[in-house]
Order: C-alpha cells, then sequence, then structure tokens
C-alpha cells in the first residue's frame, strides 16, 4: 500500500486519489495506460544510455585541404571531439573542383591525406600509445561542375573510401531539371550519387515534395546534424524534419569545418534522432547506412514516422 501523496489533489479528492494508489484497488484504464508509458520509456531509457558507434561520411577534417580543419593541431582536436561524441569511422571530405576551394587533383589530395596519416602515427609514436580515435578514411565533397565531369570521365574522381559511392554538392541555386541531369550523368558513369546537405539547395526549398522522386530515382540524401538540430535556421530544420518524418533521408553527417565552428560531434544529433523519429532511423542515418556506402552494399530508408497530433486536434488542410 502506498502513501498519500502531499500534493493538493488528494485533499480535493481523496477517495479517488486513495482507491487509485490502494494495491488492492481495481486496474483502471488510467492505471493501465501510465504503466504502459512507464514501460515504453523503460524501453528508451537504455538506448540513450547505450554507447552506438557513429559513422560521418561528410568531413572537412584533413587539414589544409580547404576550409576545414586549418592545422594538423586542429584537425588532431577534430578528431578527438569526434571520438568523445562515439564516431568511431569518419571520412575526411575535402572540396574538390569547387573553384579554388580545395583542390581538383585527386592524386594531390590522396597524398595529403597520407601524410596525414604518417603525422598521426609519428604523434602516437611520440606520446608511447596510439590514441583513442575515428578510423580514418579519404572521400571528397564534388562540387557538381564541368570539371568534375571531365576528371569522372577519365576515372580520375575520389569517392568515399574505395567504393563506388560519390559524395556530391550541388550549386545552391541550380534548378531542378539541370540538377537532375548532371546527376544522371553520375549515375551513368557507375556512381551511386550521394547528395550533400540536401536542405541547402532552392529548387528543393521550392518543392520538398520533389525529393521523394529523386530518392526513387537513385540519390542517396544527406541531412547535416547542425540542420536536424535546428542550428541552421528554421527553413533547413523543418526541410530535414519533413523528410526524415517521411523516412527520404538516408544519412545524417557533420559536414564539420573546424573544432570549434561546426562540430564534427554526432551524439547530440543522434539523440536528438533517436526521440523525435526512433531508435530505427537514427541507426540507418548515422551507422547502417554510411557503412553501407563505404562498402557499396544499397542504402535503406528509413520507416515513415507519423506526426504526433493531439487527440481531438483537427488536422490542418
Ligand atoms: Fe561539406
Amino acid at each position: 500500500m502506498l502513501s498519500t501523496p502531499r500534493w493538493g489533489g488528494a485533499d480535493l479528492v481523496p477517495d479517488l486519489v486513495s482507491e487509485l494508489l490502494s494495491d488492492a484497488a481495481p486496474r483502471t484504464a488510467v492505471q493501465a495506460a501510465g504503466e504502459a508509458a512507464e514501460e515504453a520509456w523503460d524501453r528508451r531509457a537504455p538506448v540513450y544510455a547505450r554507447p552506438m558507434d557513429l559513422v560521418d561520411i561528410h568531413s572537412h577534417v584533413l587539414p589544409g585541404a580547404d576550409d576545414g580543419a586549418a592545422t594538423f593541431a586542429e584537425a588532431v582536436e577534430m578528431l578527438a571531439i569526434a571520438r568523445a561524441a562515439a564516431t568511431a569511422e569518419i571520412v575526411a571530405t575535402p572540396h574538390m573542383f569547387a573553384a579554388g576551394l580545395g583542390s581538383d587533383d585527386a592524386a594531390a589530395v590522396r597524398a595529403l591525406f597520407d601524410r596525414f596519416v604518417e603525422r598521426l602515427q609519428q604523434l602516437d609514436e611520440a606520446a608511447g600509445a596510439a590514441a583513442d580515435r575515428p578510423r580514418l578514411h579519404l572521400g571528397a565533397e564534388n562540387y557538381v561542375s564541368a570539371e568534375l565531369l571531365e576528371a569522372m570521365a577519365a576515372g580520375r574522381v575520389q569517392t568515399l573510401g574505395p567504393s563506388r559511392s560519390l559524395l556530391v554538392e550541388l550549386w545552391p541555386l541550380t534548378t531542378a531539371s539541370a540538377a537532375r541531369h548532371a546527376v544522371d550523368r553520375i549515375q551513368a558513369a557507375g556512381y551511386v550519387p550521394v547528395v550533400a546537405h540536401v536542405e541547402r539547395y532552392r529548387f528543393l526549398h521550392e518543392r520538398p515534395a520533389l525529393l521523394e522522386e529523386l530518392v526513387g530515382a537513385g540519390w542517396v540524401a544527406q541531412v547535416n546534424g547542425a540542420a536536424v538540430l535546428g542550428q541552421d535556421g528554421l527553413k533547413t530544420a523543418q526541410l530535414a524534419d519533413r523528410w526524415l518524418r517521411r523516412g527520404l533521408v538516408s544519412v545524417i553527417a557533420s559536414d564539420g569545418h573546424g573544432a570549434r565552428v561546426r562540430s564534427p560531434a554526432l551524439d547530440e544529433v543522434r539523440i536528438h534522432v533517436e526521440s523525435r523519429y526512433g531508435a530505427t532511423t537514427a541507426r540507418l542515418c548515422l551507422r547502417d547506412n554510411p557503412l553501407a556506402l563505404l562498402a557499396d552494399r544499397p542504402v535503406v530508408l528509413p520507416p515513415e514516422v507519423p506526426r504526433f497530433r493531439w487527440p481531438g486536434r483537427r488536422d490542418r488542410v
């Protein structure tokens, strides 16, 4: 038998409260609903506590390659931040073919990456122990341009690791038809187009429903973690929310640019996605689909999540 609580309601309806709190009292619908809610919460709680290795396929962690990590020290700090936030694998994706922001030479970017890995090893040797860092891969964020299409034809593009998955960035003001034409050419050349931060393009702001058609045509939609958290403005947050609810987003990545600005940490994003769209969506967008892209396996679209509606409240037409 539980003691009667001291809140005011006990004085107002003492009989009802004591009846509800009595072990002998019949189990009412209210109690059953309360117990079910508690059980549901108990099932969720361990998910928050359980660490899940995250895989970040969009990061500007390669120092000196673009507008990301400015120095080796900052890159080391970015890796430490990402690891502390449960990132197990990270793909360095410097800008390429972006009109002077970064290199157009895949061999030069590879050499820079190899030198970076070598310096990390030297750092560990000097420290006498290997630091706990995410596993590093090389990729690129390829700006869709004539130069990219030319390099693609010559087989000189940098994919995500050894895969055929190509992270591409579109001109923000591009039209739907120009974007489709370019991405069609990327697919025709045998690459899987992973379209970076789909929440940024004007043609999708104007016609958000078009993303469903594009995903159906083979686009892999990547959204930035900052947009999911609402840190990139209301419009992008609304778009990210809409597409996550529709199960159209395959990947969420950090697009991390530094240790302090546009952080590489994804743990807060994971918690937000789990609480709002469910554990399956978080797992697919932040781990399974990024791994699938690195291994040339097809991505799995997350389930649709119905919008929560207060009982009795009418939908706006
Ligand atoms: Fe980026």
